[in-house]
Protein backbone atom coordinates (compact mmCIF):
# COMPACT_ATOMS: atom_id res chain seq x y z
CA UNK A 1 0.00 0.00 0.00
CA UNK A 2 1.23 3.48 -0.91
CA UNK A 3 1.49 6.59 1.62
CA UNK A 4 1.68 9.50 -0.39
CA UNK A 5 -0.66 11.95 1.33
CA UNK A 6 -3.20 11.71 4.33
CA UNK A 7 -5.77 12.60 2.33
CA UNK A 8 -6.59 8.96 1.49
CA UNK A 9 -6.22 7.41 4.64
CA UNK A 10 -9.59 7.00 6.42
CA UNK A 11 -9.46 8.51 10.28
CA UNK A 12 -9.31 4.95 11.45
CA UNK A 13 -6.62 4.15 9.80
CA UNK A 14 -4.63 7.01 11.10
CA UNK A 15 -5.49 6.13 14.18
CA UNK A 16 -4.05 2.34 13.64
CA UNK A 17 -0.59 3.79 12.82
CA UNK A 18 -0.26 6.26 15.59
CA UNK A 19 -1.64 3.20 17.58
CA UNK A 20 0.70 0.69 16.42
CA UNK A 21 3.06 3.95 16.47
CA UNK A 22 2.38 4.09 20.19
CA UNK A 23 3.38 0.26 20.93
CA UNK A 24 6.77 0.40 19.09
CA UNK A 25 7.42 3.00 21.34
CA UNK A 26 6.81 1.17 24.45
CA UNK A 27 8.70 -1.89 23.05
CA UNK A 28 6.92 -4.01 20.90
CA UNK A 29 8.27 -5.99 18.18
CA UNK A 30 7.68 -7.08 14.83
CA UNK A 31 9.55 -10.25 13.46
CA UNK A 32 9.67 -10.08 9.65
CA UNK A 33 9.17 -13.50 8.05
CA UNK A 34 12.01 -13.26 5.59
CA UNK A 35 14.46 -11.12 4.39
CA UNK A 36 13.47 -7.53 3.34
CA UNK A 37 14.68 -4.82 1.55
CA UNK A 38 13.77 -1.19 1.80
CA UNK A 39 15.57 1.44 -0.46
CA UNK A 40 16.12 4.85 0.49
CA UNK A 41 15.45 7.32 -1.72
CA UNK A 42 16.33 10.81 -1.76
CA UNK A 43 16.64 13.86 -4.03
CA UNK A 44 16.48 16.48 -1.71
CA UNK A 45 18.24 17.03 1.85
CA UNK A 46 17.21 15.73 4.49
CA UNK A 47 18.37 14.71 8.27
CA UNK A 48 15.21 13.72 10.18
CA UNK A 49 13.44 11.86 7.73
CA UNK A 50 16.26 9.94 6.26
CA UNK A 51 17.57 8.76 9.15
CA UNK A 52 14.67 8.38 11.74
CA UNK A 53 13.60 5.97 8.76
CA UNK A 54 16.91 3.99 8.67
CA UNK A 55 16.91 4.05 12.30
CA UNK A 56 13.47 2.65 12.13
CA UNK A 57 14.01 0.21 9.50
CA UNK A 58 17.07 -1.14 11.73
CA UNK A 59 15.00 -1.24 14.56
CA UNK A 60 12.63 -3.42 12.53
CA UNK A 61 15.31 -6.16 11.01
CA UNK A 62 15.37 -4.38 7.32
CA UNK A 63 18.21 -4.75 4.89
CA UNK A 64 18.59 -0.89 3.89
CA UNK A 65 19.56 0.51 0.69
CA UNK A 66 19.83 3.91 0.75
CA UNK A 67 20.76 4.91 -2.71
CA UNK A 68 22.70 7.87 -3.70
CA UNK A 69 21.66 9.92 -6.45
CA UNK A 70 24.54 11.59 -6.81
CA UNK A 71 26.87 8.97 -7.94
CA UNK A 72 23.70 6.50 -9.10
CA UNK A 73 22.24 6.68 -12.98
CA UNK A 74 20.12 8.82 -11.82
CA UNK A 75 23.47 11.48 -12.99
CA UNK A 76 23.26 9.54 -16.55
CA UNK A 77 19.69 10.91 -17.02
CA UNK A 78 17.49 8.12 -15.79
CA UNK A 79 13.84 8.55 -14.84
CA UNK A 80 12.45 8.70 -11.51
CA UNK A 81 10.28 6.14 -13.19
CA UNK A 82 12.91 3.64 -14.19
CA UNK A 83 14.98 4.18 -10.23
CA UNK A 84 12.03 2.97 -8.93
CA UNK A 85 11.14 0.18 -11.33
CA UNK A 86 14.71 -1.17 -11.03
CA UNK A 87 14.36 -0.58 -7.20
CA UNK A 88 11.40 -3.00 -7.56
CA UNK A 89 13.05 -5.55 -10.02
CA UNK A 90 16.55 -6.19 -7.81
CA UNK A 91 13.62 -7.13 -5.18
CA UNK A 92 13.17 -3.93 -2.69
CA UNK A 93 10.30 -4.33 -0.60
CA UNK A 94 8.98 -0.88 -0.39
CA UNK A 95 11.23 2.83 -1.35
CA UNK A 96 10.98 5.76 0.82
CA UNK A 97 11.20 8.67 -1.84
CA UNK A 98 11.92 12.24 -1.39
CA UNK A 99 11.99 14.32 -4.01
CA UNK A 100 11.77 18.25 -4.74
CA UNK A 101 8.28 17.69 -7.69
CA UNK A 102 5.10 18.31 -6.15
CA UNK A 103 3.10 14.90 -6.71
CA UNK A 104 5.78 13.07 -7.98
CA UNK A 105 4.61 10.26 -6.91
CA UNK A 106 1.77 10.25 -9.80
CA UNK A 107 3.60 9.27 -12.05
CA UNK A 108 4.64 6.12 -10.32
CA UNK A 109 1.33 4.58 -8.11
CA UNK A 110 0.54 3.13 -11.09
CA UNK A 111 2.71 0.85 -12.80
CA UNK A 112 4.77 0.24 -9.29
CA UNK A 113 4.10 -2.47 -7.73
CA UNK A 114 5.98 -1.91 -4.07
CA UNK A 115 4.71 0.48 -1.53
CA UNK A 116 6.34 4.11 -2.06
CA UNK A 117 6.62 6.03 0.96
CA UNK A 118 6.49 9.48 0.43
CA UNK A 119 9.12 11.46 2.53
CA UNK A 120 8.26 14.62 1.01
CA UNK A 121 7.31 16.16 -2.55
CA UNK A 122 8.62 19.85 -3.50
CA UNK A 123 5.68 22.07 -1.44
CA UNK A 124 2.74 18.89 -1.27
CA UNK A 125 2.57 16.71 0.80
CA UNK A 126 4.87 15.08 4.41
CA UNK A 127 2.69 12.74 5.37
CA UNK A 128 5.13 10.83 8.08
CA UNK A 129 5.88 14.57 9.67
CA UNK A 130 2.16 15.37 10.02
CA UNK A 131 1.64 11.30 11.68
CA UNK A 132 4.33 11.85 14.06
CA UNK A 133 2.99 15.48 14.55
CA UNK A 134 -0.09 14.02 15.58
CA UNK A 135 1.34 11.38 17.89
CA UNK A 136 2.96 14.26 19.94
CA UNK A 137 0.24 16.55 19.95
CA UNK A 138 -1.97 13.35 21.17
CA UNK A 139 0.68 12.30 23.47
CA UNK A 140 0.68 15.62 25.25
CA UNK A 141 -3.28 16.39 24.66
CA UNK A 142 -4.76 12.91 24.35
CA UNK A 143 -7.63 14.53 21.84
CA UNK A 144 -7.49 16.87 18.82
CA UNK A 145 -11.24 17.69 19.44
CA UNK A 146 -11.08 21.57 20.54
CA UNK A 147 -7.78 22.10 20.12
CA UNK A 148 -6.63 25.49 18.31
CA UNK A 149 -3.20 24.76 16.32
CA UNK A 150 -1.85 27.83 14.54
CA UNK A 151 0.75 27.00 11.55
CA UNK A 152 2.83 29.66 11.49
CA UNK A 153 5.59 31.34 9.13
CA UNK A 154 6.13 30.46 5.42
CA UNK A 155 3.15 28.95 4.83
CA UNK A 156 3.19 28.65 0.74
CA UNK A 157 6.79 26.72 0.79
CA UNK A 158 5.39 24.14 3.42
CA UNK A 159 4.10 20.57 2.26
CA UNK A 160 4.24 20.45 6.44
CA UNK A 161 1.23 22.81 6.49
CA UNK A 162 -0.61 21.55 4.08
CA UNK A 163 -0.25 17.92 5.37
CA UNK A 164 -0.93 18.75 9.01
CA UNK A 165 -3.80 21.52 8.26
CA UNK A 166 -5.80 18.73 6.29
CA UNK A 167 -5.32 16.21 8.84
CA UNK A 168 -6.25 18.31 12.17
CA UNK A 169 -9.08 19.89 10.38
CA UNK A 170 -10.61 16.69 9.95
CA UNK A 171 -9.52 15.02 13.29
CA UNK A 172 -11.66 17.95 14.89
CA UNK A 173 -9.01 20.74 15.94
CA UNK A 174 -9.35 24.20 14.61
CA UNK A 175 -6.91 25.40 12.72
CA UNK A 176 -5.72 28.98 11.97
CA UNK A 177 -2.47 30.78 10.37
CA UNK A 178 -0.06 33.53 10.87
CA UNK A 179 2.88 34.78 8.81
CA UNK A 180 3.72 37.19 6.13
CA UNK A 181 0.37 37.50 4.30
CA UNK A 182 2.54 37.38 1.09
CA UNK A 183 3.26 33.63 2.49
CA UNK A 184 -0.28 33.27 2.97
CA UNK A 185 -1.89 30.04 0.80
CA UNK A 186 -5.28 30.21 -0.47
CA UNK A 187 -5.47 26.65 -1.61
CA UNK A 188 -4.94 25.14 2.68
CA UNK A 189 -7.86 24.45 4.06
CA UNK A 190 -9.45 27.51 5.40
CA UNK A 191 -8.86 29.32 8.77
CA UNK A 192 -8.86 32.33 10.49
CA UNK A 193 -5.23 34.50 9.88
CA UNK A 194 -3.62 35.89 13.19
CA UNK A 195 -0.90 38.11 13.85
CA UNK A 196 1.75 36.84 15.95
CA UNK A 197 0.90 38.58 18.94
CA UNK A 198 -3.04 37.18 18.37
CA UNK A 199 -1.59 33.47 17.60
CA UNK A 200 0.25 33.22 20.72
CA UNK A 201 -2.72 33.76 23.07
CA UNK A 202 -5.02 31.97 21.05
CA UNK A 203 -2.83 28.57 20.31
CA UNK A 204 -2.79 25.29 21.86
CA UNK A 205 -0.22 24.20 19.96
CA UNK A 206 1.70 27.03 17.86
CA UNK A 207 3.74 25.49 15.01
CA UNK A 208 6.12 27.16 13.54
CA UNK A 209 7.82 26.82 10.42
CA UNK A 210 11.11 27.07 8.36
CA UNK A 211 11.59 29.95 6.27
CA UNK A 212 12.18 27.75 3.31
CA UNK A 213 14.64 30.34 1.32
CA UNK A 214 15.62 27.31 -1.08
CA UNK A 215 12.13 27.08 -2.22
CA UNK A 216 11.48 30.82 -2.92
CA UNK A 217 11.89 32.26 -6.86
CA UNK A 218 13.85 35.41 -5.79
CA UNK A 219 16.81 35.55 -3.31
CA UNK A 220 15.59 38.06 -0.93
CA UNK A 221 16.49 39.38 2.92
CA UNK A 222 13.38 37.83 4.42
CA UNK A 223 15.85 35.90 6.75
CA UNK A 224 16.67 38.92 9.04
CA UNK A 225 16.17 39.60 12.29
CA UNK A 226 13.12 41.86 11.62
CA UNK A 227 11.32 38.31 10.77
CA UNK A 228 11.85 37.40 14.68
CA UNK A 229 9.85 40.68 16.11
CA UNK A 230 7.41 40.71 13.41
CA UNK A 231 6.52 36.73 12.74
CA UNK A 232 8.49 35.01 14.97
CA UNK A 233 8.33 33.36 18.30
CA UNK A 234 9.94 35.97 20.79
CA UNK A 235 10.38 35.36 24.29
CA UNK A 236 8.39 38.29 25.27
CA UNK A 237 5.45 36.07 23.07
CA UNK A 238 5.88 33.07 24.58
CA UNK A 239 5.24 34.21 28.00
CA UNK A 240 1.84 34.82 26.78
CA UNK A 241 1.23 31.61 25.53
CA UNK A 242 -1.67 29.66 27.51
CA UNK A 243 -0.23 27.35 30.76
CA UNK A 244 -0.23 24.27 29.34
CA UNK A 245 -0.20 25.04 25.40
CA UNK A 246 3.02 23.46 23.48
CA UNK A 247 5.52 24.84 20.68
CA UNK A 248 6.12 22.82 17.70
CA UNK A 249 8.82 22.70 14.52
CA UNK A 250 8.86 20.43 12.00
CA UNK A 251 13.09 21.28 11.83
CA UNK A 252 15.50 22.18 10.99
CA UNK A 253 15.25 25.36 12.35
CA UNK A 254 16.33 28.95 11.44
CA UNK A 255 17.38 30.06 15.41
CA UNK A 256 16.74 33.54 15.84
CA UNK A 257 14.21 33.78 13.32
CA UNK A 258 10.84 31.79 13.17
CA UNK A 259 11.63 30.97 16.69
CA UNK A 260 13.75 32.92 19.60
CA UNK A 261 17.07 30.34 20.27
CA UNK A 262 16.65 30.08 24.15
CA UNK A 263 12.74 29.05 23.36
CA UNK A 264 13.82 26.08 20.84
CA UNK A 265 14.61 23.35 23.93
CA UNK A 266 12.22 25.26 26.22
CA UNK A 267 9.54 23.49 28.69
CA UNK A 268 7.23 23.83 26.03
CA UNK A 269 9.13 23.22 23.23
CA UNK A 270 8.14 19.41 21.58
CA UNK A 271 10.93 20.39 18.53
CA UNK A 272 13.37 17.05 19.47
CA UNK A 273 10.41 15.45 21.45
CA UNK A 274 9.00 15.26 17.72
CA UNK A 275 11.84 13.86 16.38
CA UNK A 276 11.72 11.15 18.61
CA UNK A 277 8.74 10.09 18.18
CA UNK A 278 9.02 10.51 14.77
CA UNK A 279 11.40 6.69 14.97
CA UNK A 280 8.31 5.13 16.26
CA UNK A 281 6.07 6.24 14.03
CA UNK A 282 7.73 5.76 10.68
CA UNK A 283 8.13 1.88 12.03
CA UNK A 284 4.60 1.77 12.27
CA UNK A 285 4.05 3.08 8.95
CA UNK A 286 6.87 0.64 7.32
CA UNK A 287 4.36 -2.10 8.82
CA UNK A 288 1.05 -0.60 7.83
CA UNK A 289 2.54 -0.23 4.04
CA UNK A 290 4.01 -3.69 3.60
CA UNK A 291 1.31 -4.88 5.29
CA UNK A 292 -1.36 -3.39 2.91
CA UNK A 293 -3.15 -1.33 5.89
CA UNK A 294 -3.15 -3.77 8.39
CA UNK A 295 -0.62 -3.15 11.92
N1 LIG B 1 11.38 17.69 9.20
C1 LIG B 1 12.07 17.23 8.15
O1 LIG B 1 11.49 16.76 7.15
O2 LIG B 1 13.42 17.33 8.29
P1 LIG B 1 14.47 16.85 7.21
O3 LIG B 1 14.32 17.75 6.02
O4 LIG B 1 15.81 16.98 7.88
O5 LIG B 1 14.14 15.43 6.85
Amino acid sequence: MHITTLNNMTIEELQSVLSAAKKFAEGKQWELEQQMFIANLFYENSTRTKLSFEVAEQKLGFKILNVDVHTSSVQKGESLYDTVKTLEAIGVDAVVIRHPEENYFKTLIENINIPIINGGDGCGNHPTQSLLDLYTIFEHFNRFTNLNVVICGDLRHSRVARSNAEVLTRLGATVSYSGPEKWFDHTLPKGEFLTMDEAVKHADVLMLLRIQEERHQQANNEKDTSYLEQYGLTVERERKMKQNSIIMHPAPVNRGFEIADELVECHRSKIFRQMSNGVFVRMAVLKFALQNGKV
